[in-house]
């Protein structure tokens, strides 16, 4: 690094010495925290980049859970308020998206990330600094080992993924498997262990192995294996921006036999243009918006009212997520972080439009699965799982 000798002027001096006050103020204002008028939330989110529909949804939903809880009076009397911080879809920018929501803004809380190596990026800060975290959407396992200040409220990938594999088998009758799995993801490379292990204990085989890298877009080498391989079945447990141009590539080759994720793949953005290349797939997921329960339907109708889009997953789980952390505010009767590490631990049988939620001693939670069949395009409703794998409704073909 080069250094420079910068001479300034009386003026520009006053003037800088006024702007770092007037900064200095400012950052107290924001600092607020739990002695403020109000609560700030953090969020870290990807607003933008490769995964931005995550970012979006998940940032939507949270805003429509503080809007529904500041308009019915708040928490404690203050109004909550949301700190958002665009990581852009990447890794280095969710360590300082956290970092600043935790050094700088003082937040009482994080919510997010959606995508399991940004949660497990932003975690160890979220940790050492005793600030709850509460994921929304990060379903790879090691998440939440990372400490006891780091909750999620969806389901994990061995759950998911022994889901897709006993579909595989049982309700499809496949015994012959390829994966193709992108090694940049801890998601992607989690949920691979977790099909292979289910679908061989089960009697299945894994025909061929196959990967990818986040940000590919030609998967010709890695689907021609797999042709060759002759499976009857693929699981690709990827993101929707590679798994569109995958499902696309495949049936390109010929290769027409089911296609299997995980939820990943729910993005508004998954089959455009590739409507008829993607019949035939299925994929796990945390909400269908065809669920004809009464929470599923009033939220899908607030959520209608408020974006004029519908919603996906990530939307439903951001929305559960802010109303859980809202919830143990509540219970906790104060923003200690302590106390509401113990709340957050404590949710219990907690009403989510995304299911009954129940925080259980590894900080995960217990809930059950729904299975998507994507027909034209449209996403419907084939199967829901209870949380010890039983088939809480038959499969619809
Ligand atoms: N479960 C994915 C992960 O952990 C993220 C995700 C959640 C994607 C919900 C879509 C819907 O990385």
């Amino acid at each position: 690094m080069k250094l420079r000798t910068v001479t300034f002027s009386p003026a520009i001096s006053i003037l800088a010495v006024v702007m770092a006050f007037s900064l200095f103020i400012s950052s107290c204002k924001t600092a607020g925290g739990p002695a403020g008028n109000d609560i700030p939330v953090g969020e870290f989110a990807s607003l933008t980049g490769g995964t931005a529909t995550f970012g979006q949804s998940v940032h939507n939903g949270d805003v429509l859970a503080v809007e529904e809880i500041n308009g019915a009076g708040g928490v404690l009397g203050k109004q909550l308020r949301l700190v958002t911080e665009d990581d852009q879809s990447k890794t280095e920018d969710a360590v300082a998206s956290v970092q600043k929501l935790v050094n700088s803004d003082r937040v009482i809380a994080v919510l997010g990330e959606v995508a399991s190596s940004r949660s497990m990026a932003g975690a160890p800060i979220c940790q050492q600094a005793h600030v709850p975290m509460i994921t929304p959407a990060s379903t790879n396992e090691d998440v939440t080992k990372k400490g006891d200040y780091i909750f999620r409220i969806c389901f994990i990938d061995p759950f998911q993924g022994q889901t897709m594999a006993r579909f595989a088998l049982n309700s499809l009758g496949k015994k012959r498997a390829a994966i193709l799995t992108d090694v940049k993801q801890d998601y992607s490379v989690g949920l691979d262990e977790a099909f292979k292990n289910t679908f061989t204990f089960n009697g299945g085989v894994i025909v061929s192995e196959q990967s990818y890298s986040t940000g590919d877009k030609d998967f010709h080498a890695p689907l021609t294996s797999i042709k060759g391989a002759n499976p009857e079945v693929i699981f690709v447990p990827g993101y929707y921006t590679e798994v569109s141009l995958i499902v696309r590539q495949a049936r390109e080759l010929g290769i027409d036999c089911p296609i299997l994720g995980g939820d990943g793949w729910d993005s508004p953005e998954l089959t455009k243009g590739a409507e008829k290349e993607f019949n035939n797939t299925f994929f796990s997921n945390h909400f269908a918006t065809e669920d004809p329960d009464t929470t599923v339907q009033s939220f899908i109708k607030k959520y209608q009212d408020k974006y004029h889009a519908v919603p996906d997953a990530m939307a439903a789980l951001g929305y559960d997520a802010t109303r859980i952390l809202a919830d143990a505010i509540k219970r906790a009767g104060s923003t200690d972080s302590v106390a509401l590490k113990n709340a957050i631990a404590g949710t219990k049988d907690f009403p989510g439009v995304t299911g009954r939620i129940t925080i259980d001693k590894f900080r995960n939670a217990s809930k059950p699965i729904t299975i998507i069949k994507v027909v034209d395009g449209k996403f419907h409703f084939a199967q829901r799982i209870g949380p010890n794998g039983e088939a809480l409704t038959p499969f619809q073909p």
